[in-house]
């Protein structure tokens, strides 16, 4: 029996979001520069978007650029983000085909404009699509995104808009950037670093988390059927107990 006939249709996750990271570890391991890593990380993504398409996850999200990594050496970050453009143009195809529409969450507003303008222009292009959602995490920082919802919230209690009695998880959910987005079910995290580094921490509260020594350019589809497959096997018990369940 193959890896992928082991995964049980019936309980995929609904979200599954990934820390694309080793990238630079893959190149240095080679003897090539870092933006080489970067580049073959590419390959990975499109086998992950097209093999959870083909699957039938609903919500995937990539974290690609945190908020942390604009202090990175100048010359890295431009050619992350040239290679986003790249990508958005040249992965446009790949989306229409597979039904998958793209979103973005983070502070967007910092990008680059031209990658900015790909990005809204890619939005837009496959807004209608319904198969899957395609979350890219740019510019993206947790506790960013969590100031400011504190932010808008105080703003609207402020004005009378809301009252502060009225505040809820789910109120709260409503002005995340994944406000459209269910919980995480799956986390995974390349490269075997543990770690969640400012990545959707509200989200993740009861995600199931799963790292990988693989590093992301190497991280192909039977490793995401590995991934899957473990998800399946664990009892996901939401503070209940196990007799509970049954
Ligand atoms: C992940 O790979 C890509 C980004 C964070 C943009 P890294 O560039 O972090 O690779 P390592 O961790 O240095 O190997
Ligand atoms: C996390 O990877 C961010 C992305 C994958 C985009 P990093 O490589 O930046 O994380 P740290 O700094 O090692 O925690
Ligand atoms: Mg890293």
């Amino acid at each position: 029996m193959t890896l992928k006939d082991q995964i049980n249709k019936d309980k995929l996750p609904k979200h599954i979001a990934i820390i694309m990271d080793g990238n630079g570890r893959w190149a240095k391991q080679k003897g090539l520069v870092r933006v080489i890593g970067h580049e073959n990380g590419t390959k990975s993504v499109r086998e992950t978007v097209e093999s959870c398409a083909e699957l039938g996850i609903e919500h995937l999200t990539l974290y690609a650029f945190s908020t942390e990594n604009w202090n990175r050496p100048k010359l890295e970050v431009q050619t992350l983000m040239k290679l986003l453009v790249k990508s958005l143009k040249k992965e446009i195809k790949t989306l229409q085909d597979n039904g998958i529409r793209l979103s973005a969450i983070g502070c967007l507003q910092d990008l680059p404009k031209k990658a900015f303008d790909e990005l809204e222009y890619v939005k837009e292009m496959t807004r209608n699509n319904t198969h899957m959602t395609l979350t890219l995490a740019l510019s993206y920082g947790s506790r960013e995104e969590i100031v400011n919802v504190i932010k808008e919230l105080s703003f609207k209690v402020k004005n009378n808009i809301i009252s502060s009695e009225s505040i809820d998880e789910s109120i709260i959910n409503k002005h995340l950037y994944t406000q459209n987005l269910p919980d995480v079910d799956l986390l995974i995290r390349t490269s075997g670093e543990q770690r969640i580094s400012n990545f959707l921490l509200w989200q993740i509260a009861y995600a199931e988390l799963y790292f990988t020594d693989v590093l992301w350019p190497d991280f192909n589809k039977e490793n995401l059927y590995e991934a899957l497959i473990d998800y399946q096997n664990r009892e996901r018990r939401f503070g209940k107990t196990s007799e509970q369940l049954t």
